[in-house]
């Protein structure tokens, strides 16, 4: 098995990459900004998923590795504005990023999982896109697209032993949710029944599942801790 984890310099696919390096996997991870450390990583690469050329091009330098792909789209960003004072190249930005760049990066590896009739691709979308929250307009489309990309996807490719899938998830005790304010934590809290954030085992043990569930797809899991 080749699991492949994009964002895997920081928060939850950090995290992932991580966990399945300590299995009987092969895993690669990819970085965004500059980092030394991982840019001396054989397992890592620098990639910028808005970038289609970047992603075919560290397909092309696996793809004589890859064995049963495992493909784990955690990348994303984030901007918060009122979308009547939002910056136009800031929100596009993060379309660019959460939903584009996912296409890129599937697009780049399906060849390859159809010609192996095999595959399993997650995306990370976010109780966002379905809440509502304030300032989220650019995140929430971004989030509330992949459902649908997903969901077409998922049929596009069944037959070819490849399942499509997202979760949604909640708030997690890592990543993203460290750029929040306190107050804010505090707001979220109180509509979390266990009055607490997420500890992400709960997606490496989704992500184990998905892997076994060959007859799940175009499916959103719910990873949010029951938040209302
Ligand atoms: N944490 C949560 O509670 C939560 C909740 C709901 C959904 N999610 C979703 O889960 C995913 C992971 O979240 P997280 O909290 O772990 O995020 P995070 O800590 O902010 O990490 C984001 C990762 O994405 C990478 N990245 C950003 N822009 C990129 C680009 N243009 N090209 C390639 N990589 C890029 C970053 O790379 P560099 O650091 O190298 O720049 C980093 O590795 C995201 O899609 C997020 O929307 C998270």
């Amino acid at each position: 098995m080749t699991i492949f984890i994009t964002g895997a310099s920081r928060g939850i696919g950090k995290f992932l990459f991580e966990k399945f390096s300590t299995e009987n996997a092969k895993v690669f991870g990819t970085y965004h900004s500059e980092n030394q450390e991982l840019g001396k990583d054989k397992r890592f690469f620098r990639l910028d998923v808005t970038s289609f050329e970047e992603v075919s091009k560290i397909s092309e330098i696996i793809k004589g590795e890859i064995e049963r792909l495992v493909l784990i789209n955690c990348a994303g960003n984030n901007y918060n504005s009122f979308a009547h004072k939002a910056s136009h190249t800031e929100w596009k930005n993060v379309i660019d990023t959460n939903l584009t760049g996912t296409f890129n990066v599937i697009r780049a590896f399906l060849p390859l999982m159809r010609e192996q009739n095999y595959g399993r691709i997650i995306n990370f979308a976010s109780v966002v896109a379905e809440t509502g929250i304030p300032g989220t307009s650019a995140y929430a489309a971004s989030k509330a697209g992949l459902w649908g990309m997903t969901r077409s996807m998922a049929v596009e490719n069944a037959s070819k032993g490849i399942t499509v899938n997202n979760f949604n998830l909640g708030y997690f005790d890592i990543g993203m949710i460290n750029e929040v304010s306190e107050e804010y934590q505090k707001i979220v809290k109180q509509k979390i029944p266990s009055g607490k954030f997420g500890d992400p085992a709960n997606i490496y043990n989704a992500v184990k599942f998905v892997i076994e569930a060959d007859y799940m797809t175009g499916s959103s899991l719910d990873i949010n801790g029951g938040i209302y």
